[in-house]
């Protein structure tokens, strides 16, 4: 059955461009992505993994460990980081996984057969500290993803598992966030020194609490 929200990211080994990994231990006590891409030496592609190799600090600034999959082998895994290094300006860290047995695309439901039969679509799934999956976005292989939005998630998951609220349309870090509706107004007065600002009952706004 396919993942969902929840659920224990599958664990896995796995030969990647930095070395035998085993999944679990890469991540330790961080956080993580697992992200697919349908194939090496494609232009979306290697816009997404330069991106993302740029954004290296803000995802080590979150806790956050990257690692990427597609179903080539090692070797072109090898020569496609350094065309990923040369035409993004970037320095690829993170491992990419070479899944030519699909054990992992297979583990995380990567291939969708009526997209295509052989190539993984762009999968990203990102992964708690507890190993539970905490998000998962499926976009196809013509639309590269947004890594902001990526970040601005990670920001909302990680501040919603430390305080009661939740985060309205659009937010982003530093703006105002939203009381959970179990908590009633008096208790959230008591918990959000900053303020509770009411709008409906059910709409309470805080200033975000760790700011
Ligand atoms: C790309 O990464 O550019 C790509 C891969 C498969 C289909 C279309 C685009």
């Amino acid at each position: 059955m396919a993942l969902r929200l929840g659920d224990p990211a599958p664990n896995f080994s796995a030969n990647t461009t930095e070395g035998p990994i085993d999944f679990y231990e890469y991540l330790g006590n961080s956080w993580g992505i697992l992200f697919s891409h349908p194939a090496d030496f494609t232009p979306v592609c290697t816009t997404e993994l330069g991106r993302t190799a740029l954004l290296q600090e803000e995802f080590a600034r979150r806790n956050v460990k990257v690692l990427a999959v597609s179903v080539d082998p090692l070797d072109q895994h090898l020569q496609w980081r350094n065309d990923i290094n040369e035409t993004q300006h970037c320095s690829v860290g993170f491992p990419i996984i070479a899944d030519e047995d699909r054990k992992v695309a297979t583990l995380y439901d990567m291939i969708h057969p009526n997209a295509s039969a052989t190539a993984t679509v762009r999968s990203l799934f990102v992964i708690g500290a507890d190993k539970l999956v905490k998000l998962m976005i499926i976009y196809p292989a013509s639309t590269g993803r947004n890594f902001t939005e990526v970040l601005r998630v990670i920001d909302s998951l990680q501040l919603t598992a430390n305080y009661s609220v939740a985060t309205p349309a659009d937010w982003k870090e530093g703006e105002d966030v939203i009381v959970v509706p179990s908590i009633t107004t008096a208790d959230a007065i008591k918990k959000f020194p900053k303020g509770v600002k009411e709008v409906k009952p059910y709409l309470r706004y805080t200033p975000q609490p760790n700011k």
